[in-house]
């Protein structure tokens, strides 16, 4: 079974995921830690981020996996846990663009229909019930207003070193819907069937 979850970011859909899927036993895959952790990896290439071609052929030759350790979520390209450095911001401030990109779409986008052929999902995305997994067993899409999303974004990095003034997290929201919503691949709609849930 796979349980859909798509939406723009910061609308909470990781948090949501990860709780249904340990309520039902199901696994979760967060569907934008792969292209964070392409964005990663090709960031330390030095490669230009706006060569599909290159930013494909990266990810042809690297791994990705996501795994569960002590609870936590895990990414691990290669042999390396990179699981903290895929969530700093140089990497969410290009990662829209990476995955932009059709030619790596359809590297990544095989990865994730691999993981989710067995066993039971919920999946976190942009494009699962549109793109990935059109026939999930129930699709959301889950949404907040960008000043709503960017206030929670804000408290969450509220203690951490350097945080960024709300003005700036609502700038990188908007620019990041946009990006996301604009692109012509798999672009961020409401999937057929899904239920919209403002929260
Ligand atoms: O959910 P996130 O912020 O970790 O996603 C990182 C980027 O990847 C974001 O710009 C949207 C993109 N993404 C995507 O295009 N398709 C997905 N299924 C998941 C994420």
């Amino acid at each position: 079974m796979i349980v859909a979850i798509d939406g723009p970011a910061g609308a909470g859909k990781s948090t949501v995921a990860r709780l249904v899927a340990a309520d039902l036993g199901f696994g979760y895959l967060n569907t934008g830690s792969m292209y964070r952790a392409v964005a990663l990896a090709a960031m330390r290439e030095g490669a230009d981020l706006g060569d599909g071609a290159a930013v494909a052929r990266i990810a042809r030759e690297r791994t990705v996996r996501l795994g569960v350790a002590d609870g936590a979520d895990q990414v691990v390209l290669d042999e390396e846990e990179i699981t903290v450095q895929v969530r700093r911001p140089e990497v969410s401030a290009v990662v829209s663009e990476v995955a932009a990109h059709p030619e790596l779409r359809e590297v990544v986008i095989r990865w994730q229909r691999e993981v989710l052929d067995s066993g039971d999902w919920v999946a976190d995305g942009r494009d699962i019930g549109s793109v990935v997994a059109p026939h999930a067993d129930l699709k959301v899409y889950l949404t907040a207003d960008a000043g709503e999303r960017a206030r929670r974004r804000h408290a969450e990095l509220a203690d951490e070193p350097g945080a960024p003034t709300f003005d700036q997290v609502h700038a990188d929201i908007m620019a990041r819907d946009a990006r996301d919503e604009g692109r012509a691949a798999s672009p961020l709609v409401v999937a057929d069937g899904a239920s919209v849930v403002d929260t």
